[in-house]
């Protein structure tokens, strides 16, 4: 079963006009010098950055992406931003139900669902995120937490073609800290096993699940050469182009 490596920074709330822009460029112009040609590129920046970055991008192989969105089309919501608005500004996907979403605004696995069904209604891919904590993986509750976020979080209209899931357990954030590749491919496993159940083997089989948690050049390639492991979201190394790239060149054909 092939399934198309994809490889995205999630900038999170990083960038300013001209650092930004220099990043995003710069990651145009590496990715058509890489190596590798069958993987994908994703840049997730901030709101602000989204149009700079598209032009920085134009023409390349990068794809551009936001990092949260409201569930509604238009309308009285203050500070929010629509997937049919990101759709305008150029985007393919959306991030929704980052754990700093759930955690900083309080985001349930109900509102997730809205957003990924209201983003894939305005014909965006949708990276949903999952990940216990670090007290629920000492509790030995992971699979059981990520069962629970996935079947709250994944709508029904989720198909391989419009849905990606990110599997990040919180702990490892930002940390340095990665669980083992034993425990990163029984959770990858394990949440395929749940789509499968959710939405059928044949999208099971072909939907991606990406890591996310403290990825890097040095631990990159035995992370992406799991058999589930189908990409990375990368928060603070996606933040350097040679990191960025160097992740990606990693990773498996
Ligand atoms: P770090 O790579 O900085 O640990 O962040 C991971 C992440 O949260 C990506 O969404």
């Amino acid at each position: 079963m092939v399934r198309k490596t994809l490889i995205a920074g999630n900038w999170k709330m990083n960038g300013l006009s001209e650092d930004g822009q220099a990043l995003a460029k710069g990651v145009a112009l590496e990715a058509k010098k890489a190596a590798r040609k069958d993987c994908e590129f994703l840049i997730c920046p901030p709101f602000t950055l989204l149009g700079l970055a598209k032009k920085a991008i134009k023409g390349s192989r990068v794809m551009l992406g936001a990092q949260d969105c409201h569930f509604a089309e238009k309308g009285a919501h203050t500070g929010d931003i629509s997937p049919v608005m990101l759709k305008d500004a150029g985007c393919q996907y959306v991030i929704v139900g980052h754990s700093e979403r759930r955690t900083d605004h309080y985001e349930s696995d109900e509102l997730v669902q809205k957003k990924a069904t209201a983003a894939i209604a305005a014909g965006l891919k949708v990276i949903i995120c999952i990940g216990e904590t670090e007290a629920e993986r000492d509790a030995g509750k992971t699979i059981d937490i990520c069962t629970a976020q996935i079947n709250g979080s994944v709508p029904e209209c989720s198909t391989a073609q419009n849905t990606v899931i990110a599997y990040e357990p919180v702990w490892a954030i930002g940390t340095g800290r990665t669980p083992t590749t034993a425990e990163v491919e029984d959770v990858h496993a394990a949440i395929r096993k749940v789509i499968g159940k959710k939405l059928g083997r044949a999208n099971a089989n072909k939907m991606r699940i990406l890591y996310g948690g403290s990825m890097k050049p040095s631990n990159a390639k035995e992370l992406l050469a799991l058999p589930d492991v189908d990409g990375g979201l990368i928060g603070g190394a996606s933040l350097k182009v040679a990191d960025f790239m160097a992740i990606a060149e990693a990773s498996k054909q």
